[in-house]
């Protein structure tokens, strides 16, 4: 991967209850309880502009029960840090991954606190499973983390999921570098998880990150040439990087909980609407 700027220094924030957050957004499109009052309102505002993102975060969560299923059965992953990994909810990587692997460890890793407190409440029994506070834009931090250096063993193959998270790393932060860091300890034969918000016209992207960072909430919609990019130099395993529905789709995945009242006006707008989806697969570190 090409280089690109160094980042400024990063802080990790308290709990923000004034603003929304991705986390608690996001967790309430996927039938979750735990969010506030301006995390529903903004979403709410958001959807008569962008009404895909219902349907696109659930496209999502769907996409990652089967990286993750392929990822254990049929790569033989035993290790994940997934960056980024949202409020814990039903299918969580881990127990994905136990189902498949029961020797499988995973460290999630997220910069909002509330992840961590309901982290570990889930996580209270199980030694092979852990969740740190972190900003994924410090890859150094992460990897030093003893946490990871504990649960990661970086000569065997691991697994790192960047789900849904594209969009929140912006130019300014120097993804591909963010990227590179993480890939570059990994050993050979490791795999990198990657999904985004992408939209087919610039346009309608940058009206989306304009409407999005406006409210407090770091984004950056790409094209999908942006995030092949981004990733140049990994190989994506069969079917390449497409938007999620077509990866590798299976009828008889466990499904997601119900939508809340409130959002199911917007469910199936990506039936007519075709142009942003969340865009990604699973690339190979050669
Ligand atoms: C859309 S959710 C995706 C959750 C999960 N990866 C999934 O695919 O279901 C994005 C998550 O990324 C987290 N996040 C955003 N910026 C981050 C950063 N700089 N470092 C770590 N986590 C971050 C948010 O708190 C949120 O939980």
């Amino acid at each position: 991967m090409a280089s690109d700027n160094q980042p400024e220094t990063v802080s990790i924030p308290s709990v923000p209850y004034d603003t929304p957050t991705s986390a608690r957004a996001y967790g309430w499109m996927l039938g979750g309880k735990d969010n506030y009052e301006v995390d529903r309102n903004f979403l709410l505002a958001t959807l008569p502009s962008f009404p895909e993102c219902v349907d696109i975060a659930r496209q999502n969560r769907e996409f990652l029960f089967r990286a993750v299923r392929h990822l254990t059965r049929e790569a033989g992953i035993r290790q994940f840090i997934d960056m980024g990994c949202g409020l814990p909810t039903d299918d969580n990587v881990h127990q994905v991954a136990q189902r498949f692997a029961p020797d499988a460890r995973v460290v999630y890793v997220d910069i909002d606190p509330v992840v961590l407190a309901h982290g570990r409440a889930l996580l209270a029994d199980d030694f092979s499973t852990t969740v740190i506070t972190g900003d994924m834009r410090d890859q150094d931090a992460i990897l030093e983390h003893p946490d990871v250096v504990r649960l990661i063993d970086f000569d065997e193959p691991v697994a790192v999921l960047f789900l849904s998270v594209g969009h929140h790393l912006v130019d300014a932060d120097g993804p591909r570098r963010i990227l590179r860091t993480v890939v570059d300890r990994a050993a050979p034969g490791s795999l990198l998880g990657f999904s985004q918000v992408v939209a087919d016209d610039p346009e309608r992207g940058a009206a989306m990150t304009a409407h999005i960072s406006g409210g407090g909430v770091p984004w950056q919609t790409r094209t999908p040439a942006e995030v092949d990019a981004l990733l140049d130099g990994l190989v994506p395993v069969e079917p390449g990087l497409v938007n999620l529905v077509d990866w590798r789709p299976d009828a008889d995945q466990p499904p997601l909980a119900p939508v809340h009242p409130d959002l199911v006006p917007y469910v199936g707008a990506t039936d007519s609407n075709k142009g942003i989806y969340e865009y990604g697969g699973v690339l190979r570190k050669p």
